[in-house]
């Protein structure tokens, strides 16, 4: 189900798609997806080719002009261009068009502002709009404004905005901030309170249309909406579970990543992606169907760098029924998972994921032996339910014994919430219990 306002006829537009020598050169199919994203109905798709951007209009003045055309033949509402356009070229692009123009950021942003659902990520967007927008106050087309209203690039603050002069638009930037200052303040409380409770994060990130929601669905077993649109989340969602073999972790969905972001839409992005940095370990999600896996892995990796994330990766190769791959683990050291290919929609190696995603925290999972008399007996469903039990014997005096592999702080924080003596159920184990832990905390701060 469509959880986003979707326009009842989608905004007629021609899209641009310039490849220019020394550039990156960009995948038309994936702006194509970009632009219906956004509600578009493509009227044509038009290439150029360009040895370099030309300052005034982007492209040729001659290109310009059989754009003109065709805007014209196919009373097109809008252009969409592939690339980043400055506020002088749109303005003039506009003038030339008599249309509208808006380039990929504006693109992109106006599928967030679709997309955003959480408070936080409403002020983001319409921050993000208006930094965009503050440089391009005057459009080199007005056109009517009322009709204009709510079309591709002017949703969320819309178009009215630009009508205000930019010192209104400043107090609006102030205010924005000042908000997202105090919605932060409440998440970061929330976050707080896990790092307390030593919970890890478990963060799924990867390229838009990876099948990031479509596994954190079947994972958490929640409905969070998933399509085959581009950006189909863009606020994190966080949701904790109980993880067979690693007991509670909160798993974080979190927004797509595409190529050629631009710099300054990182740094909007930035607080979206928190749960991202602060992860315990982040599930690499990749569409191992697309021709284009490579270039999206390296875009991924790169803003993952750009925005200093260092929690170990381990790769999921999704989408093995369309790949044709099988279902595996590879390993780049032993014990060390690199990657698990699998299918969130057939289902195929989702019990590798499991598999995997334990070796990798094994770190900071312990194999422990504890001792439990018979009246710590709701210790021990705690740690049946976390399903980490290995293996379990009585002895004559009616003693329980049993091997549990689980981390550290999880374990302590069970036998303190239980008030029961620690050193008595870890016994002989407790110097290294003591020691583990010490290294988890140092690991943590
Ligand atoms: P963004 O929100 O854009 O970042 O996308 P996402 O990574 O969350 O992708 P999503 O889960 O929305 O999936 C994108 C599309 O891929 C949907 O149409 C899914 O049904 C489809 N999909 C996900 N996993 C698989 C899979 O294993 N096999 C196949 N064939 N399709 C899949």
């Amino acid at each position: 189900m469509e959880n986003f306002e979707q326009r009842q006829h989608g905004e007629r537009a021609i899209l641009v798609n310039v490849s220019v020598q020394l550039l990156d050169d960009l995948d038309a199919e994936e702006f194509r997806l970009l632009a219906q994203s956004a509600g578009a109905e493509i009227l044509e798709h038009v290439s150029v080719q360009r040895q370099k951007p030309d300052p005034k209009f982007f492209i040729g003045s001659g290109k310009v002009e059989e754009i003109a055309e065709l805007v014209r033949a196919l009373d097109a509402e809008l252009v969409i261009f592939d690339h980043s356009l400055s506020p002088a070229q749109e303005r003039n692009l506009e003038k030339v068009l008599k249309c509208r123009v808006i380039d990929r950021t504006g693109l992109i942003l106006d599928i967030f502002a679709l997309r955003a659902r959480t408070h936080e990520g409403k002020l983001q967007v319409e921050l993000a709009q208006l930094k965009h927008l503050s440089t391009r106050l005057i459009r080199g087309f007005t056109g009517n404004l009322e009709q204009q209203k709510g079309g591709i690039g002017l949703r969320g603050p819309g178009e009215s905005q630009l009508e205000t002069d930019r010192r209104l638009i400043r107090v609006r930037i102030t205010q924005l901030k000042d908000k997202l200052i105090k919605v932060q303040q409440t998440r970061l409380q929330g976050r707080a309170a896990r790092q307390k409770a030593a919970i890890p994060t478990i963060s799924l990130v990867g390229y838009t249309n990876a099948g990031k929601s479509t596994l954190f669905n079947i994972l958490a077993k929640s409905d969070v909406y998933a399509a085959d649109q581009l950006f189909a989340t863009l606020d994190p969602t966080l949701r904790r579970l109980e993880w067979d073999g690693i007991g509670t972790v909160v798993l974080a969905d979190t927004v797509g990543f595409v190529r050629n972001l631009q710099h300054d839409l990182v740094e909007s992005f930035k607080a979206t992606l928190e749960e991202t940095l602060e992860a315990t370990l982040l599930l690499h999600v990749v569409d191992s169907s697309s021709p284009n896996m490579p270039e999206q892995i390296e875009a991924v990796e790169s803003v993952l760098k750009e925005i200093g994330a260092d929690a170990p990766i381990l790769h999921v190769y999704n989408k093995i029924d369309l790949s044709g791959d099988t279902a595996k683990i590879t390993y780049k050291a032993p014990e060390l998972p690199d990657r698990v290919y699998l299918s969130a929609h057939s289902g195929q190696g989702l019990d590798l994921l499991s598999q995997a995603v334990q070796q990798c925290l094994m770190g900071q999972l312990q194999q422990f032996d504890l001792v439990l008399k018979p009246a710590y007996g709701k210790l021990r469903t705690q740690l049946y339910t976390l399903n980490v039990i290995q293996s379990e014997h009585y002895d004559d005096e009616g003693d329980l014994h049993l091997s549990v592999c689980i981390a550290p702080h999880k374990l302590e924080q069970l036998i303190k919430q239980a008030h029961l003596p620690l050193d008595e159920i870890v016994g002989a184990k407790s110097f290294l219990f003591h020691r583990v832990l010490e290294e988890f905390e140092s690991k943590q701060e």
